[in-house]
């Protein structure tokens, strides 16, 4: 308990967003998964994790809430503080929870607090036509923007509860519409959560930037799973697109690396994950 982590040796070159653009382009798949503290963060960059996410999850897998509603901006800024000294390699991204992006003037003083406070180099946000302006202004301040399409956690009591998206016919044009208008409005990274693996397929070959999927399909550029859930560490039911990597595993270490292997040699996601 008294010992330092042990943190890697700082020779590998960090990811950046032309990493991953250059893995997009060579068809390279991106791994990336989520973390909430040091001790982890030093394990996921072990691995070999290209970016770790700390995400509003931590609401559910820390916190114990129902939702991800609940979680503050000092949440995402103390846990990404607590992530960012334990990794080196990955790109890190954080989550603006739920209503911390309410106007474009908002959204930046908080993405600001997430890369100054924080140490982000990326942040997410839970996206639609409403956030298109945002994005913009974002990127105009030369903030790195991943726009989280399809399942959107933080709008639960809205659209009653954790359901596939984009099964319907409209629903799945919009959601490409709304994707390429991202895309054009700044978005670096896209991320599509919990949507038809023949959308996923179609949102990824329609967009030139890197698109990361959960519960997306295998045909997404990445895939990122929450950590306590590759570590079977999570309790009660579990969505669809959720492997146990631990099944096989003799330590959590093992069971990151086998997470990241699976992901880069595509035998995860297998078609039992999909829609
Ligand atoms: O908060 C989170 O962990 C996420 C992932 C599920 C993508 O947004």
């Amino acid at each position: 308990m008294y010992t330092q982590l042990e943190f890697r040796d700082s020779t590998r070159p960090p990811v950046s967003l032309a990493t991953l653009q250059k893995m997009k382009s060579e068809q390279d798949k991106i791994a990336c998964i989520t973390c909430y503290d040091a001790s982890f963060g030093v394990l996921v960059d072990a691995a070999d994790a290209d970016v770790v996410l700390v995400g509003d999850s931590l609401g559910m897998v820390l916190q114990g809430h129902d939702t991800t509603v609940p979680v503050t901006m000092d949440d995402i800024v103390y846990h990404c503080r607590a992530t960012s000294r334990g990794i080196h390699r990955p790109l890190l991204m954080a989550d603006l929870p739920f209503a911390s992006f309410p106007t474009k003037e908002i959204a930046l003083a908080n993405s600001v607090r997430l890369m100054q406070e924080g140490g982000a180099e990326i942040v997410k946000l839970e996206s639609g036509s409403s956030q298109f302006e945002i994005v913009e202004f974002l990127a105009r301040h030369d903030i790195a923007v991943c726009a989280h399409l399809g399942l959107k956690p933080q709008s639960v009591h809205k659209t009653g509860g954790f359901r596939v998206q984009g099964r319907q016919t409209d629903a799945a044009e919009q959601m490409l519409a709304n994707a390429k208008s991202l895309e054009a409005a700044g978005a670096d990274v896209v991320l599509l959560e919990c949507i038809p693996s023949e959308l996923g397929q179609r949102i990824t070959s329609a967009l030139s930037v890197p698109v990361i999927g959960i519960g997306a399909g295998p045909d997404t550029d990445g895939q990122i799973l929450v950590l306590y859930d590759v570590l079977d560490i999570t309790t009660g039911r579990k969505p669809r697109f959720v492997r146990n990597f631990m099944q096989d595993a003799g330590s959590n270490l093992d069971a990151l690396r086998a997470y990241v292997k699976a992901v880069k040699d595509k035998s995860y996601p297998a078609p039992e994950h999909c829609f």
